[in-house]
């Protein structure tokens, strides 16, 4: 449970992230409790969040890193990762990035068309370099999740279609700079139920059989990341369940004795040790309703914005246990600037500070400048 150090807190201008770095070690804790198996391969999804001192933290914890760009291959080396537990993702890798990736040798590109295959192979042979790839299928599961997030379902701007597959694996076997390890899946974001990582496995099972009676065998395996977090319940449930996830797919996927199995794991990493902590300016009166207007906006956390979702809020101020019904928005000149309506807070005045929590995943980083608004700072626990 996070502890927030209030008094420590008055004297620092708000907005800014607070980051619990125990919650954080915990789960990485558990991560390894749960996947130690010799052929399992935990990559954290930088694209959740590049804070480099949280980036040291899951460097610590010798976890590689999956990246999809060039940016973050580079705060990835930045921070210290072994190029060799680096795999670069996303369907519009640009040529410099793809120069870069190659140039210090990552473990592998996670390729998402035909188109890309060739740019990658061209630009492989004048640097007299071989890629390793693994090539992004579109299993057809649905992750039940926001549809914004869901990427697994058939036609979609992501990974390669399985109609399509047996003839891209055939380019990888021809073209000569391209060195074919394994096949790559992501089926969504913010999944919460065992369910679809069970379907993805059953049909990577079908998959690897269809291949392997066409004689062709891959190293390695990677089934992205997506697992959720209790976005309703932070104090209780600060760690995913990643028993039952890996689980999951140690019962249910069929791998072969050589090969290794990867994940991507961004959400469930740092989405609750991180919390946005924000000073409420004014409690305007409305007809109807109140209003607490905070300075933090969708500037700062943009999920409720873009996806609808929802982060607690928490009164770290208020010492009264009688609440009140409040709209808490941002200053953004934009409709769509709101953390809550109708939320039930203790008596809330101006000055008070509000704690939105679960912010850890997909918060910092998605930051704007919208408005002329400055980045948000941060702050750690210890
Ligand atoms: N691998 C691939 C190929 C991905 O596209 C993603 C996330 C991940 C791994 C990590 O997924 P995670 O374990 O974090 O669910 N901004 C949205 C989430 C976008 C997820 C994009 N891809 C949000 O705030 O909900």
């Amino acid at each position: 449970m996070t502890i927030f150090p209030v008094k420590e807190f008055e004297n620092i201008p708000t907005p800014f992230y607070y980051y619990d770095l125990n919650i954080l070690r915990e789960t990485l804790n558990e991560v390894a409790k749960h996947s130690s198996r010799d052929n399992y391969h935990v990559h954290y999804a930088i694209k959740a969040n590049a804070n480099p001192q949280i980036l040291s933290i899951i460097r610590d914890a010798h976890l590689g890193v999956d990246c999809v760009s060039g940016g973050e291959v580079q705060a990835a080396l930045n921070a210290g990762f072994s190029p060799d537990k680096i795999v670069f993702a996303g369907v519009g890798k640009s040529d410099w990035e793809i120069k870069l990736a190659l140039e210090n040798n990552i473990s592998c590109f996670n390729v998402e068309s035909e188109a890309e295959l060739e740019v990658i192979q061209e630009i492989a042979q004048s640097m007299d370099k071989s890629a390793t790839v693994a090539l992004r299928v579109n299993p057809n599961v649905d992750a039940h999740t926001h549809h914004y997030i869901t990427t697994g379902l058939a036609e979609n701007k992501f990974g390669i279609n399985l109609e399509m597959l047996d003839h891209i694996i055939e380019r990888c076997i021809i073209l000569p700079n391209i060195n074919l390890q394994g096949l790559h899946f992501h089926i969504g974001s913010q999944i919460t139920e065992t369910e679809p990582f069970k379907k993805l496995c059953l049909k990577i099972n079908e998959l690897q059989s269809h291949y392997e009676n066409i004689g062709i065998k891959f190293n390695s395996i990677n089934v992205g990341g997506g697992l959720g977090i209790d976005y309703d319940n932070p104090d209780e449930n600060p760690i995913p369940n990643f028993k039952d996830y890996f689980e999951t797919f140690h019962n249910n996927l069929e791998l072969r004795p050589w090969q290794q199995l990867h994940f991507e794991l961004g959400r469930s990493i740092v989405g609750q040790c991180g919390s946005l902590i924000t000073r409420v300016l004014y409690v305007k009166e409305g007809v109807k309703k109140k209003f607490a207007i905070v300075d933090a906006g969708f500037t700062e956390l943009i999920r409720p914005a873009l996806y609808q979702a929802h982060h607690n809020i928490e009164n770290l101020s208020s010492k009264t246990t009688d609440t009140e019904h409040y709209d808490v928005v941002g200053p953004i000149c934009e409709s769509s600037d709101r953390f809550g309506e109708s939320e039930i807070l203790p008596i809330t005045s101006r000055g008070d500070l509000l704690a939105l929590r679960s912010a850890g995943a997909y918060g910092e980083i998605m930051a704007s400048q919208y408005n002329c608004r400055n980045l948000p700072k941060s702050l750690f626990s210890e």
